[in-house]
C-alpha cells in the first residue's frame, strides 16, 4: 500500500541531519550486511530496516544511496520502500499507531476504532500531530487476526482494542512523554 507521511515540523528525537547520507559508519554497516547474501538485491530490505532503526525514515538520499551501494536503481529502492507500510520516508512521530483494517479486524470494529482515533488526535492516516508526539498508519494484517481489532505501537500490539482502551492508552503515552 502506498503511504505518505505528511512531513512534521522538526522532530527532536530524529537526527535528521544525518538521515540525509550514509555516514561511514552505515557504508560499512551495509557491506556487513551484504557479504550474508549471494545475490546483493536480497539484502535490499535488512538494509533498509537498518537505515530505518538507525534513523527512523528513509530519506530519498539514502535510498538513492542505498540504490548505489547494491547497484540498484534508485526507483526499485523507492518502489520497495513505499510498497511496505512499515517503511517511513519522512520523519514519523515519536510513537507510530497502526490500525490493521484487515477483513478479520475489520469485522471486529477496526473502522470504528480507526475513527476514534482520528477523531481524538484530529489527523488522517498518514499524518502527524502537530506535536510530533503520533503518526497515525493504516496497515494490512498484523498476523493477530484472532485478536482483532488490533492496534500496533510502536513495536506493541494491542488486541480487542476499544475507544475506551485507546484513550487510556494514549493518557499513558502522552503521560510518559511529559514525565
Ligand atoms: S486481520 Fe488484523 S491482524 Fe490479521
Amino acid at each position: 500500500m502506498q503511504k505518505t507521511l505528511r512531513a512534521a515540523r522538526p522532530l527532536p528525537h530524529w537526527d535528521k541531519l544525518k538521515a540525509k547520507r550514509l555516514d561511514r559508519k552505515m557504508q560499512r554497516r551495509i557491506e556487513d550486511i551484504k557479504r550474508r547474501y549471494e545475490e546483493p538485491r536480497a539484502s535490499l530490505l535488512p538494509i533498509l530496516w537498518e537505515c530505518q532503526n538507525r534513523w527512523g525514515y528513509i530519506s530519498p538520499e539514502v535510498q538513492k544511496a542505498v540504490a548505489e551501494a547494491l547497484g540498484l536503481s534508485a526507483s526499485t529502492v523507492q518502489g520497495v520502500v513505499t510498497f511496505y507500510t512499515m517503511f517511513h520516508t519522512s520523519p514519523p512521530g515519536k510513537h507510530v499507531l497502526e490500525v490493521c483494517s484487515t477483513l478479520s479486524c475489520h469485522l471486529s470494529g477496526a473502522g470504528e476504532l480507526a475513527a476514534h482515533l482520528r477523531k481524538r488526535l484530529g489527523i488522517e492516516f498518514g499524518e502527524t500531530t502537530e506535536d510530533g508526539l503520533f503518526t497515525l498508519v493504516e496497515v494490512q494484517c498484523l498476523g493477530a487476526c484472532d485478536q482483532g481489532p488490533v492496534l500496533r505501537v510502536d513495536e506493541t500490539y494491542h488486541g480487542r482494542m476499544t475507544p475506551r482502551k485507546v484513550d487510556r492508552l494514549l493518557s499513558a503515552l502522552r503521560e510518559e512523554d511529559n514525565a
